[in-house]
């Protein structure tokens, strides 16, 4: 950009003598006196010989005609309208060209009958370049055509580098399907290798992710069947034990029993994890919040712990009730277990326009705020958190939020005030 308009500003060097078609009406006084002086020096030559010698075709500046007494051009070429009709004007031909056209420059003297014509190019900016405003009007021309190549290579440049970012948000995401190499098209720069290395980093990042899903799903489908043998084995072994033996076996079997249930979880949270979809059904959530409620409700009143349902009377949504029942079920259970003794779980549901939220909210110790995210990974547990023997191993809330991510939803952990844990599942209508 500097440096268009410092060309600009130094191009024209305007003089004040310069006018309008100087150059051109110079061109034609110097080629015709350069004739004049050959055919002095050789009146047998011939004027077309010597026309080949110049350069007479300047364009887009200007193009020189030498023609013939007859009106034609010394090297046959076709003259313009202007020019032929100035070539065979009779009488003086300056005045001719004067009438004719401002781009007409023509000499005659001393070249018997022989004119030189020079037809000034049509390039708008040498004319305009000649006159006191033409500095300004170059330099205006420059700064709008820098800032029109500034603002195509701004759109160039900015529109992949914004297509990676979208993209770089969405691999964020965890959408690791996206890729950026289509739609960079036929490049071949430096933006077109880092798509490609994107479009490579994401390839490998799911490869990775699927590996461990692989993993944790073989892994666990393996344990399930030694799992049984050992339970077959257990209610053998009961079969003859005495009293001290028998209470060795409850524990075991409870212990097995966990075992069993986290193997299942991590089994369903890894085919959640490769499903894409979910197959839906009307659903009365109300309904269903009600069944878990009620079940909870059992056991908190052992632990002198209360949950109580705030609903609309219904609300039917299509969903796969099995996976929302996991969902709210997993929620419930940590509310029930973090919550203060002689405190409630509220479970409430609210119905916008597009969304359903249900909300969990308990009077327990709450989470870290810099941890709320990362509860709803896999095996995540808080630091220090209570033993919990009960639970699923860390897995409950990643199979509550895969859950609402497979219905387009999602799952939100907040501190309440006054103490507690509120968590929110979202459902879109
Ligand atoms: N209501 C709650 N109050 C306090 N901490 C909670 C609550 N719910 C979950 N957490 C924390 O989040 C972790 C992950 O929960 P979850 O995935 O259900 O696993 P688990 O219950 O098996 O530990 C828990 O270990 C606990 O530290
Ligand atoms: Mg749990």
């Amino acid at each position: 950009m500097a440096l268009t308009v410092a060309v600009a500003t130094w191009l024209p060097q305007p003089h004040a003598t310069i006018q309008d078609g100087l150059i051109s009406a110079q061109a034609a006084e110097l080629i015709a006196r350069d004739l004049r002086r050959e055919l002095e020096r050789d009146p047998t030559q011939s004027i077309a010989e010597l026309a080949k010698g110049y350069e007479l075709d300047q364009a887009p500046i200007q193009t020189v005609y030498i023609v013939t007494p007859d009106g034609l051009d010394v090297l046959g070429r076709s003259l313009p309208d202007a020019v032929a009709e100035l070539a065979s004007s009779p009488g003086d031909p300056q005045q001719a060209a004067r009438n004719i056209s401002r781009r007409l420059h023509v000499q005659d003297d001393g070249l018997a009958g022989y004119r030189v014509i020079v037809f000034q190019g049509f390039f708008p900016l040498f004319p305009a370049l000649a006159k006191p405003g033409g500095r300004v009007l170059l330099a205006s021309f420059a700064v709008i055509t820098s800032a029109a190549m500034a603002m195509l290579l701004a759109r160039f440049i900015a529109r992949p580098v914004r297509r990676l970012r979208i993209a770089g948000r969405k691999v964020a995401a965890g959408d690791l399907s996206v890729r950026v190499v289509p739609s960079v098209g036929g490049r071949s720069d430096d933006i077109a290798k880092l798509a490609h290395d994107f479009d490579l980093m994401t390839e490998r990042i799911d490869a990775l992710l699927q590996s461990r899903h692989r993993m944790l799903r073989d892994v666990s489908h393996e344990l399930r069947s030694p799992l049984a043998r050992l339970q077959a084995l257990l209610s053998i072994q009961r079969q003859s034990a005495d009293t001290a033996e028998t209470r060795r076996i409850d524990r075991m079997e409870v212990e097995l029993e966990r075992l069993d249930r986290l193997i299942g979880e991590i089994l369903d949270y890894s085919r959640m994890e490769a499903a894409d979809g979910v197959g839906r059904h009307a659903t009365d959530l109300v309904d269903l919040l009600q069944t878990i409620i009620d079940d909870a409700a059992l056991e908190a009143e052992v632990a002198d712990k209360g949950i109580a349902l705030r609903a609309p009377s219904s609300c039917v949504v299509a969903v796969e009730s099995n996976l929302v029942q996991r969902a709210v079920e997993n929620v419930v259970r940590n509310a029930l277990k973090h919550t203060a003794k002689g405190t409630a779980v509220d479970v409430s549901l609210k119905l916008d326009a597009k969304n359903v939220r249900i909300i969990i909210d308990d009077r327990g110790p709450g989470v870290p705020d810099a941890l709320l995210a990362r509860i709803f990974e896999p095996f995540y547990r808080v630091e220090g958190a209570q033993a919990t023997r009960s639970s699923g191993g860390g897995i409950g809330l990643a199979i509550a939020e895969r859950s609402m991510r497979l219905h387009g939803g999602s799952a939100s952990a907040s501190n309440r005030e006054g103490g507690g844990l509120r968590v929110e599942l979202q459902l879109p209508r």
